[in-house]
C-alpha cells in the first residue's frame, strides 16, 4: 500500500521531495535526513508517492513534476516516475503579493466556492491520503469559528488566506470523498487552532503543524535544553538567518516575517519556563547564498559562581532539504494515524517536527525531549519494527519490559 501525496504550493521544499524520493526509488542515494527512516510497521519510505501538485505560479502550473524538478535541479536526469503527475492550478487569494513571479489563481476565473470545489475533484482524481501545505509564508488570523469560515468562502471573501481556503477543501474531501490528513509546514496557524483541529476530528481527519522545524531552531532549543538540565541561565538568546531562495525573499515582508518569528521565539520560553531576552528570526536575502542558509547564534548564559560564558554557532544549511527529510515521516505518521483511527492533531508527532506543535497551548519542547515522546507513541501504537538507539527505551530495562521488547 502507498501514502498517497498532494501537493500545494509546489516550490523549492516539495521539488526537493519529488527528486529525494526519486532517486531513493532508483537506488541512487540512502535514507540520510530521514528521521525514522524504515523502522515503521506499516510504511516504508518507498511506498510515499507524489500523486498530485497545484501551484499559482504561471510557470508551473500545466507542467510536470520532472520539469519542475529541472528548474531547481537542472544538473539532475529527468525521471520516469515524475513524468506523470502535472501541476494543476490552485487559489492564489493574493499569496504571492511583493513576490517577482506572475500568479493566478481558479478564483479568477470561477467563485471561490467553486474554486474551491475544483481544487477538491483534483484531489478525488488523485485520490489523495495526505495533504502538505508548502506554499510561501503567509501571516494569517484563524477564524472565531467554522461557520465564519464557511460564511468567507461563500461570500467569496478576499481576506481570506490562501491556506485557510486550502483547509476548508480539505475537509470538504474528507466529508465527501474519504479522511484526509493534512501537514501544515508553514507558519499560519492551522494545527494551533481548535477550529481546524475540531473540523478534522469531526470528519475523522488528521491536521498536523504548524511550521515544520528543520533548521536552526531545533538546534536552538535542545542547546537550551542543554543549558537548562545544568542549572547554566541563559541570559539572552539571539539566532538569525540570511537565504538565497525564495522563501528568503517572501519573508523581507514584514507581516510574513512576523508569522515567522512568532513560530521560531516561542520555543526559548517554553524550554526554559521563563522569558529571557531573544532575537530570533530571518534577517535578510541575498541570492548568492541560494538555499544554502547562513545561520549565526549566541546565547550567553551564567554557570556556577556566576562566570559569565558564550555559545556561538555559525553554520551553513541547506534549507530545503532539511524540511524535505522530514516530510517523508509527516506523511507517513499522518496515513499512520488515519489509518489507527486517530483524529484531530497529534501533539507527540507536532512536538519533534513542528516549530509551534498543534493543539492550541502546547509548549514548544527541546526536541531531544520530543524525539522520546514520539518513539513512545509509535511503541504504544505498535508501529515500531526497530528501536532506535538513540530512544530511552533502549537504555531503561524497565521500559523495554513494559512494551515487550526484550
Ligand atoms: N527548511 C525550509 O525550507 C522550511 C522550513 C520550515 C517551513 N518552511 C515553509 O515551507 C514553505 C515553502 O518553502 P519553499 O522554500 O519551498 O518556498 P518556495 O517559495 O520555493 O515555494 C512556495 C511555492 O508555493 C507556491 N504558492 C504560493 N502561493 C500559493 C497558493 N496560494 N497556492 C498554491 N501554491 C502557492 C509558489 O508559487 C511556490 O511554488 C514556506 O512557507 C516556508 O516558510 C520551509
Amino acid at each position: 500500500m502507498s501514502v498517497r501525496v498532494g501537493i500545494v504550493g509546489q516550490g523549492y521544499v516539495a521539488t526537493t521531495l519529488a527528486l529525494g524520493l526519486a532517486r531513493i526509488k532508483r537506488g541512487e542515494i540512502g535514507l540520510n535526513g530521514i528521521p525514522l527512516q524504515n523502522f515503521l510497521r506499516s510504511y516504508r519510505v518507498e511506498d510515499v508517492e507524489i500523486v498530485c501538485s497545484i501551484d499559482v505560479d504561471a510557470a508551473k502550473v500545466g507542467r510536470s513534476l520532472s520539469d519542475v524538478v529541472s528548474m531547481y535541479y537542472p544538473e539532475f536526469p529527468r525521471y520516469q516516475s515524475l513524468e506523470g503527475v502535472t501541476v494543476s492550478k490552485g487559489i492564489h487569494l493574493g499569496s504571492t503579493s511583493n513576490i517577482p513571479i506572475k500568479a493566478s489563481g481558479l478564483e479568477e476565473e470561477m467563485d471561490l466556492e467553486n474554486a474551491v470545489y475544483s481544487v477538491v475533484s483534483t484531489w478525488e482524481r488523485c485520490g489523495v491520503d495526505v495533504l502538505i501545505n508548502l506554499i510561501t509564508t503567509e501571516y494569517t488570523e484563524p477564524p472565531e469559528s467554522f461557520q465564519d469560515l464557511r460564511k468567507l468562502v461563500k461570500s467569496g471573501g478576499t481576506k481570506l488566506p490562501a491556506t485557510y481556503a486550502y483547509l476548508y477543501a480539505a475537509t470538504i474531501y474528507a466529508e465527501t470523498v474519504k479522511p484526509v490528513a493534512f501537514i501544515n509546514a508553514i507558519p499560519a496557524v492551522a494545527a494551533r487552532s481548535n477550529v481546524f483541529v475540531d473540523a478534522f476530528a469531526e470528519r475523522g481527519s488528521i491536521i498536523l503543524g504548524d511550521d515544520g522545524a528543520s533548521g536552526a531552531t531545533p538546534l536552538t532549543s535542545d542547546i537550551i535544553e542543554h543549558l537548562a538540565e545544568r542549572n547554566r541561565v541563559p541570559r539572552g538568546v539571539v539566532q538569525f538567518n540570511i537565504g538565497g531562495n525564495t522563501d528568503f525573499l517572501a519573508l523581507l515582508d514584514e507581516s510574513r516575517n512576523k508569522a515567522k518569528e512568532k513560530t521560531k521565539s516561542s520555543v526559548v520560553a517554553d524550554v526554559l519556563g521563563f522569558e529571557v531576552p531573544t532575537y530570533i528570526k530571518p534577517t535578510g536575502f541575498s541570492e548568492y547564498l541560494g538555499d544554502k542558509k547562513f545561520v549565526s547564534m549566541h546565547i550567553e548564559y551564567v554557570g556556577f559562581n556566576g562566570a559569565v560564558d558564550e555559545i556561538v554557532v555559525n553554520a551553513r544549511i541547506n534549507d530545503s532539504p532539511a524540511l524535505a527529510g522530514l516530510l517523508v515521516d509527516l506523511v507517513r505518521l499522518a496515513k499512520i494515524a488515519i489509518d489507527r483511527g486517530f483524529s484531530g492533531t497529534i501533539y507527540e508527532v507536532n512536538s519533534f517536527y513542528m516549530k509551534s506543535p498543534g493543539p492550541a497551548g502546547s509548549k514548544s519542547i527541546s526536541r531531544i525531549v520530543a524525539y522520546q515522546l514520539l518513539i513512545d507513541w509509535l511503541l504504544r501504537v505498535g508501529e515500531l519494527v526497530k528501536i532506535p538507539r538513540y530512544s530511552i527505551h533502549s537504555y531503561l530495562p524497565e521500559l523495554r519490559k513494559a512494551y515487550g521488547l526484550d
